[in-house]
């Protein structure tokens, strides 16, 4: 049998991996975050002193790692390295930047597309990341560019590492937004860009009630799928 698939791409802080997460739970799709893969990569490559802005040291590093996505009882994604739940450690903000740089290594976008698109081939997913439209599944049913401000995503951003207890300053919040954004869209392999059949949701001055009300309606629209209760 076949599985369907939805892409959603888009620029850090936009929403995505809350929305994604809510959207594969009312459509009983797999959430499956590819973020999360490249920050296990990163955090394996700064516990190994491999530099990120060196793609041969990270090469070197790549054959050495398992990283394996598993599915707790709650249903969200947990990581794995080397056998060691990873999920809080890559959350942390210092691995963003080195999740970041490596992501733009094409030996590691390389390493890590089979395994996106097996988890594909052998599930109905919701897939989000920077790529998934327009590299990682290129044929999926639905293809979503979701987007906001860089001052509306760094104030989710900031938000968030507060509720995590972490120490936050808005200022440098945004600078690394913004930092990010140019990272991921100039890279040469696999840039964030919008694939020409994506559709385009901007959540500006959306609360995140109502983007997901824009998102759920237009995937149902897209797949066929009738609302089940009103
Ligand atoms: O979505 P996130 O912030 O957890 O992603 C971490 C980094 O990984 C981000 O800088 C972009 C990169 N990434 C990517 O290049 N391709 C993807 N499919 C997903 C994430």
């Amino acid at each position: 049998m076949s599985y369907r698939s939805i892409a959603i791409d888009g620029p850090s802080g936009a929403g995505k991996s809350t929305l994604a997460k809510r959207l594969a739970q009312e459509l009983g799709f797999l959430y499956v975050d590819t973020g999360a893969i490249y920050r296990t990569v990163g955090l394996a490559a700064r516990s190994r002193g491999a530099d990120p802005d060196r793609e041969a040291e990270v090469a070197a590093v790549l054959p050495q790692l398992a990283i394996t996505m598993g599915y707790g009882e709650d249903g969200l994604q947990h990581m794995f390295l080397d056998g060691q739940d990873v999920t809080a450690a890559i959350r942390e903000n210092e691995i963003s930047a080195w999740a970041s740089k490596v992501a733009a290594l094409p030996a590691v976008r390389e390493f890590l597309l089979e395994m996106q698109r097996r988890t594909a081939r052998e599930h109905d997913v919701i897939m989000d990341g920077r790529d998934i439209g327009t590299v990682v599944l290129p044929q999926a049913d639905v293809k979503i560019f979701l987007t906001a401000a860089p001052e509306a995503r760094a104030q989710r951003r900031f938000r968030e590492l507060l509720e995590r207890g972490q120490q936050a300053d808005f200022d440098q919040v945004l600078r690394e937004v913004v930092e990010r954004d140019r990272r991921d869209t100039q890279r040469e392999t696999a840039p964030l860009r919008q694939a020409e059949d994506a559709v385009l949701a901007e959540t500006t001055g959306l609360d995140l009630e109502e983007s997901f009300r824009l998102l759920l309606g237009l995937i149902r629209d897209r797949l066929g799928v009738e609302e089940e209760n009103t």
